[in-house]
């Protein structure tokens, strides 16, 4: 089993990487452990370009009040505090940015499910939950590192890198995606809409997704970076925002 580079380390190493690679991410927090690195993010009034992160997180939220596994010391769990941003553009923006990290280490592509779960064969190695304020948005990041089992619940949903036969440290998980947030934060709208486009997953499908005023189905007809998911339902074309939509089902046609 691999040894999991300690703790003491980890601030040095993500503080070089920023200070070399980043100009947006200023400030690199390490916590030994937490509930959540949201809501410690919160409680230590992170100001954009802030980084949290921690060894163990116990009690991670996921999207829509979802429980996200507790880490142990086997996944990575990161805050990124930066400017609220309106629209959807931000939820794109982290899923390139993890999916491209991820595709660094794995040498492989991999899919995206709006909004924001990275997926390879149809299981999860990543999630992000993104919450915004008026001052900040709050981007947390779960990333399957070096699990090697799940409970029976998770069995045919989760994956971590381990299992798809990386072997590679949670620091260096850490390390290849800040400097992708970096650049995914920095780059072009259509650049973003483009990226997302290879590795999107329901476009083309039919779905049904549930919202806040009930469930709605359709045609998933795109992905738009400022308006959220084009769904085709009946005669016209509504737009779902990632913040408030949930996906029961979908199945290509
Ligand atoms: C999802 O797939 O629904 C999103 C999962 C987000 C989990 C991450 S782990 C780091 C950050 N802290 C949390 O409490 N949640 C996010």
């Amino acid at each position: 089993m691999m040894i999991d580079v300690p703790l003491e380390k980890w601030a040095d190493r993500l503080e070089s990487v920023i200070s070399s690679k980043c100009r947006d991410l200023k400030r690199v927090f390490v916590l030994r452990e937490t509930d959540s690195t949201q809501d410690a993010a919160k409680r230590m009034d992170a100001q954009p370009g802030d980084v949290i992160t921690t060894f163990r997180q116990t009690a991670g939220r996921g999207r829509l009040g979802r429980d996200w596994m507790d880490t142990e010391e086997y996944g990575v769990a990161v805050t990124i505090a930066t400017l609220p941003c309106p629209g959807e553009l931000l939820a794109l923006q982290y899923a390139i940015a993890v999916a491209r990290s991820a595709e660094s280490i794995l040498n492989q592509q991999v899919q995206i499910k709006w909004p924001n779960d990275i997926l390879v064969d149809g299981r999860k190695l990543a999630g992000i939950l993104i919450e915004q304020s008026s001052t900040r948005a709050l981007a947390g990041i779960g990333i399957n590192v070096s699990q090697t089992s799940w409970p029976d619940e998770l069995v045919d949903q989760a994956v971590s890198f381990s299992q798809l036969g990386a072997s590679v440290d949670r620091i260096e998980v850490l390390e290849t995606l800040l400097p992708s947030i970096e650049r995914a934060l920095t780059a072009d709208a259509e650049v973003i809409a483009l990226e997302f486009e290879k590795r999107d997953v329901l476009t083309g499908s039919n779905a049904t997704f549930k919202r806040p005023n009930g469930t709605i189905q359709g045609k998933v007809v795109r992905i738009d970076p400022l308006k959220g998911l084009v769904v085709n339902s009946g005669s016209k074309e509504i737009f779902l925002p990632a913040a408030t939509t949930s996906i029961v089902s979908h199945s290509a046609e």
